[in-house]
C-alpha cells in the first residue's frame, strides 16, 4: 500500500508522533508512507515529501508538524477534482488526515460525496472533537497552563493580587477546567456554564474574609462577560471570523480584570497564555496518545475502513463515523462542580 499523511488546521503538540506512528507502522508492514504538505493543499498542488525512516527519525518529541499545515479547503476552493486526481497520480491507496473538527468535516465530505479513501485522526488542544474521549495536544496544553498557574500563585500571594489567566479552548472549557483543577484555581469561567461578574466578586471577597488575600481566576477565551442583569458579551479582539468561520476570540481576561478590580478594589493583573499553549514538546501522555492514534489509523487504512475517524473510548482505540467528530464535545460539567468545592 501507499499511504499519504497530512496535517490540517491549527498545529498542536503530538502531530509528529502521530505522523511517525503511521509511517513506522507502514514501513514495518512493507508498505510505503508519503507526506502531503500543508494539509489538503498538498494534494491540490502536488506538494509531497517522503516519509521514510530518515524523515521520521528523531521527531517523536518535537512540537509542530514536519508536514506543515494549512486551512486550505478543497471544496470551497473548487479543488476537489485536483485532490481526487492526486490519488491516481501519486498511486495513493489511502490518506490519513490529521486535524480538528473542521478537518474531519472536510474529510467526511470528500469521502461521502467523492468516494475518496480517507481516514481521520483527531488532534487539538481544545479536546472538543466529538466521538472520542481525548485528542492529543490537550494534555500538553493543560500542563503548560498548570505550570503557569503554579508560577502565578507565588507572585499573586506576594502582592495580594487577583490574577486572571486567559486560556484557549475556543467554544469549550476543557483546558480551563482541567488546568484550573490541577492548578488549584479559585474560580474557573467557561463557555458551557456562564458565571457572572457578581458571582466571581462574591467568591473573591469570601476568600479575603477568610484570610486569603489573593485569587487565581482561570477564564476560557470563549466565555462571555456575564452580569447578574442578564447582560452577556462575547469579547473579541476584532469583530471578525477566522479562516474557518469561527469568531476570533481573545480579550475576556482583560475585560474581566477591569470589572473585578473596579468592583472589589483588589489590584488585578492579567496573563494571556495564547499560542504558548500550542507550542513545544508534547507530554508523555500526548506522545503515547498520538502514537496509538497513528498506529490505529494505519490499521484502518490497511483494512479499507474509510470515512471514519480513529477514536479513543476509555482505554480502547476504536473508530467512529466522521459525522460524529463534527459534533462539538462540551465539557462534562461534573468536572466544574468538583472544581467549585475549592473556590472559596
Ligand atoms: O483550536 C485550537 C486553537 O488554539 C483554539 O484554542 C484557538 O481559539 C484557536 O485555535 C486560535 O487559532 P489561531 O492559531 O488561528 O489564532
Amino acid at each position: 500500500m501507499r499511504i499519504g499523511v497530512l496535517t490540517a488546521g491549527g498545529d498542536c503538540p503530538g502531530l509528529n508522533a502521530a505522523i511517525r506512528a503511521v509511517a513506522r507502522s507502514a514501513i514495518q508492514q512493507g508498505d510505503e508512507a508519503i507526506g502531503v504538505r500543508r494539509g489538503y493543499q498538498g494534494l491540490a498542488e502536488n506538494d509531497y515529501m517522503p516519509l521514510g525512516m530518515q524523515q521520521v527519525t528523531g521527531i517523536l518529541h518535537q512540537g509542530g508538524t514536519i508536514l506543515s499545515t494549512s486551512s486550505f479547503e478543497p471544496i470551497r476552493e473548487g479543488a476537489v477534482d485536483r485532490v481526487a486526481a492526486a490519488f491516481a497520480e501519486q498511486r495513493l491507496d489511502a490518506v490519513v488526515a490529521i486535524g480538528g473538527e473542521h478537518t474531519m468535516e472536510i474529510t467526511r465530505q470528500l469521502h461521502a460525496d467523492h468516494g475518496l479513501p480517507l481516514v481521520g485522526v483527531p488532534k487539538t488542544i481544545d479536546n472538543d472533537v466529538g466521538g472520542t474521549d481525548y485528542t492529543f495536544g490537550f494534555d500538553t496544553a493543560v500542563q503548560i497552563v498548570t505550570d503557569a498557574i503554579d508560577r502565578l500563585h507565588t507572585t499573586a500571594q506576594s502582592h495580594d493580587r487577583i490574577m486572571v489567566v486567559e486560556v484557549m479552548g475556543r467554544n469549550t472549557g476543557w483546558i480551563a477546567a482541567y488546568a484550573g483543577l490541577a492548578g488549584g484555581a479559585d474560580c474557573i469561567v467557561i463557555p458551557e456554564q456562564p458565571t457572572t461578574v457578581e458571582e466571581i466578586c462574591r467568591d473573591v471577597t469570601r476568600r479575603h474574609e477568610r484570610g486569603k488575600d489573593f485569587s487565581i481566576i482561570v477564564v476560557a477565551e470563549g466565555a462571555k462577560l456575564a452580569f447578574a442583569s442578564g447582560d452577556e458579551r462575547l469579547i473579541q479582539p476584532v469583530q471578525d471570523s477566522d479562516e474557518y468561520g469561527y469568531p476570533r476570540l481573545g480579550g475576556i481576561g482583560a475585560a474581566l480584570a477591569v470589572e473585578l478590580e473596579h468592583r472589589t478594589g483588589y489590584e488585578t493583573r492579567v496573563t494571556v497564555l495564547g499560542h504558548v499553549q500550542r507550542g513545544g514538546t508534547p507530554t508523555s501522555t500526548d506522545r503515547i496518545l498520538a502514537t496509538l492514534y497513528g498506529a490505529h489509523a494505519y490499521e484502518m487504512a490497511k483494512a479499507g475502513d474509510f470515512g471514519k475517524m480513529a477514536a479513543i473510548q476509555g482505554t480502547r482505540m476504536t473508530e467512529v463515523p466522521l459525522a460524529e467528530a463534527v459534533q462539538v464535545k462540551q465539557l462534562d460539567l461534573r468536572m466544574l462542580e468538583i472544581a467549585k468545592r475549592f473556590f472559596t
